[in-house]
C-alpha cells in the first residue's frame, strides 16, 4: 500500500473563512489535536499576515513534535523569509509558496505577463530551498491555468528543488473525471515528475471537493490538502474526516493509507467547531449528529441484527464515543480529569484544567446530568482564558414577558473595572446586546445569531454563535449556558474579543504582491 499525506489547512485555510479567525491560543490548541490525529503536515497559517500570524505559526512551530509544521508564503522574498523565521523552531518544517498561474489571475491579480510569474516561481522555490528541505509548490488556480504553461511551472519548480507540488482548484470548477485526468496528463508529461510527490487542494464550490481530491488519487496523487469540517473561504475545503474514512473504509479502490489516528476525528471536529462557531450540519459524513444509524434512530431494527446492514464504518472508529459517561454534581475531580482526557480535549497547563474543573462544578449545581458535550463546552469559546480576556462576562438579570418590552441587565468587566449596563429591546437577546453595546460602543453589524442544543432535552445548555462585522472585519464567537440569553450574552463578549485582540492582516490570495 502506498502512503496518502495528509495536509491539514485548517489554521490557514480554513482561518481564511469569514468569521473563523483564532487568536494563537485557539490555534495552539487545534494544532495540538491534529498532531494527536497524526496528521503528517500542519499548515499552521501565513506567517506573514501579519505579527499575531508569525507568533501563531512560530508557537506552534515550537509545541508540535510529530507532525510536520508548514507556513504559506507567496512567492516573495520577504514572505519566505518571515516563513522560515516562523518556523525555525519546528522539529520537521515546511515552506508552502505559491503564485497564480491561470491567465485571469495571472492578468487581473498579478498584472503579470506568464515569464515573469515563471520567474517568480523560480526565484521563491529556489530561496525557500535555502531554508528547508521540505519545499511545497503550487499553482494557485491550477484547473483554470493553461496545460502548456502548467507543465513549464511545474517542472522548473521540480528542477529547482520542489519536493511537493500542488495543483489547486482554488474556486472549486473542478469536476472528478477532468480533475483525475488533469493530474494524470501533468504527471505524464513532466519529465521530472517522478522527483516530487503531487498534491491536490480542492474548494467545495460545487460540492465536488472531496471527489475531486479522491480523483486526483486514483490518479497518482499521494497528498491530500484537507480542512477538520471542511472548513474554508466560500463552500470550504476538502473535509478530512471525509477523505480519510473514504479511503480507509475503500481500500479496494484506493490501495492507499494514512497515518491518521481516526479515533481523534470527532474530538478535532468538535474542538474546531467549538473554537471557530462554524456548527457542524447534522447529516454531515462522519462528523454529523446523524452520520451514524444507531444515532440516528433509523434502521434500528436492522442495525440490532447485524451492524453491517446499514454501517459501513464504525461509530467508535471515528471517535464517537460508544457510552458516554455521565458526570454529576458529586463527580470529583478525578473522575472529571479522566473524562477529559478521555475525550481527548487538549489541556495545556494544570491551572487551565483546575479553571475547567471549578466551571464543571457550577454547571453540575445547575444541571442534574453532565454529559460529553457539556464536558466540551466547557472547553470552548468564551469559557477559556477568561482570566485574560479584555471583556468578561459577570451575571446577567433579565426580564420578558408577554406584551411588555423586554429588559436586561449586564455586569461585566472590561479591562478588568466592573461595568453595569441595562437596556430594552425587542427581544430578550436583544435587550442583552444593547445593553453591551451602550457601554462597549464598539459599532459593529451583527451578522448571524443562532442557537444549538448541546445535548437533547430541555434540560440541556444552548450553544450561541454570533458573528460580528466591523470595519470590513468578521469574527465569530461562541457561548454556552444552561439560560440562553446569558450564553448570547457569553457569545457576543467571545465575538468582542476577537475583534480587538486579533490584528489587521493580510489575506494571501486576495492581494495583489506575488
Ligand atoms: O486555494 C488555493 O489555491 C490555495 C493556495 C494558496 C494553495 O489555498
Ligand atoms: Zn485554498
Amino acid at each position: 500500500m502506498d502512503r496518502l499525506i495528509i495536509f491539514d489547512t485548517t489554521l490557514r485555510d480554513g482561518e481564511q473563512s469569514p468569521g473563523a479567525s483564532m487568536t494563537r491560543d485557539e490555534k495552539l490548541r487545534i494544532a495540538k489535536q491534529l498532531e494527536r490525529l497524526r496528521v503528517d503536515v500542519i499548515e499552521a497559517g501565513f506567517a506573514a499576515a501579519s505579527n499575531g500570524d508569525f507568533e501563531a505559526v512560530r508557537a506552534i512551530a515550537a509545541a508540535v513534535r510529530d507532525s510536520t509544521v508548514c507556513s504559506l508564503s507567496r512567492a516573495n522574498e520577504r514572505d519566505i523569509l518571515r516563513a522560515a523565521e516562523a518556523l525555525a523552531p519546528a522539529a520537521s518544517r515546511r515552506i508552502h509558496t505559491f503564485i497564480a498561474t491561470s491567465p485571469l489571475h495571472m492578468e487581473k491579480k498579478l498584472r503579470m505577463v506568464p515569464e515573469q510569474v515563471l520567474e517568480h516561481a523560480r526565484a521563491a522555490v529556489r530561496l525557500a530551498r535555502q531554508h528547508t528541505d521540505d519545499v511545497e509548490f503550487s499553482a494557485e488556480d491550477a484547473s483554470r491555468s493553461e496545460i502548456d504553461f502548467l507543465c513549464r511551472v511545474l517542472e522548473m519548480a521540480i528542477a529547482e528543488g520542489a519536493t511537493t507540488v500542488n495543483i489547486p482548484d482554488t474556486v472549486g470548477y473542478a469536476v472528478p473525471a477532468q480533475y483525475g485526468e488533469l493530474l494524470r496528463t501533468l504527471r505524464e508529461r513532466i519529465p521530472n515528475s517522478d522527483k516530487a510527490v503531487w498534491s491536490v487542494h480542492c474548494h467545495n464550490d460545487l460540492g465536488m471537493a472531496v471527489a475531486n481530491s479522491l480523483a486526483g488519487v486514483l490518479n497518482g496523487v499521494r497528498q491530500i490538502e484537507c480542512t477538520i469540517n471542511g472548513l474554508g473561504e466560500r463552500a470550504g475545503n476538502t473535509a478530512l474526516e471525509e477523505v480519510v474514512m473514504a479511503v480507509r473504509t475503500r481500500r479496494d479502490v484506493f490501495a492507499v493509507e494514512t497515518r491518521i489516528d481516526t479515533t481523534q476525528i470527532v474530538p478535532a471536529s468538535r474542538l474546531v467547531s467549538n473554537i471557530t462557531g462554524f456548527p457542524v450540519q447534522p447529516n454531515k459524513a462522519v462528523v454529523g449528529a446523524n452520520a451514524f444509524a444507531h444515532a440516528s434512530g433509523i434502521h434500528q431494527d436492522g442495525v440490532l441484527k447485524s451492524r453491517q446492514t446499514y454501517e459501513i464504518m464504525r461509530a467508535e472508529d471515528v471517535g464517537w464515543s460508544a457510552n458516554r459517561i455521565v458526570l454529576g454534581k458529586l463527580s470529583g475531580r478525578n473522575a472529571f480529569k479522566q473524562r477529559v482526557q478521555e475525550l481527548a480535549i487538549p489541556v495545556a497547563t494544570d491551572a487551565e484544567m483546575e479553571a475547567a474543573f471549578s466551571r464543571f462544578k457550577d454547571l453540575a449545581d445547575r444541571k442534574a446530568e453532565i454529559f460529553d458535550e457539556d464536558i466540551q463546552a466547557l472547553f470552548s469559546g468564551e469559557e477559556v482564558g477568561q482570566q485574560q480576556e479584555r471583556f468578561q462576562f459577570r451575571s446577567i438579570s433579565q426580564r420578558s414577558e408577554t406584551g411588555g418590552r423586554p429588559s436586561a441587565e449586564l455586569c461585566f468587566a472590561v479591562a478588568g473595572r466592573e461595568e453595569r449596563a441595562v437596556s430594552e429591546g425587542n427581544g430578550p437577546v436583544d435587550a442583552v446586546f444593547k445593553a453591551i453595546e451602550s457601554r462597549v460602543g464598539s459599532g459593529s453589524e451583527l451578522l448571524l445569531f443562532s442557537v444549538n442544543a448541546i445535548t437533547t432535552g430541555t434540560e440541556s445548555q444552548g450553544e450561541v454563535t454570533v458573528r460580528l462585522a466591523r470595519g470590513g472585519r468578521i469574527v465569530n464567537g461562541v457561548g454556552a449556558d444552561l439560560d440562553i440569553v446569558a450564553a448570547s450574552a457569553k457569545a457576543y463578549f467571545n465575538a468582542l474579543n476577537k475583534l480587538y485582540t486579533i490584528n489587521e492582516r493580510i489575506d494571501p490570495q486576495i492581494s495583489m504582491t506575488p
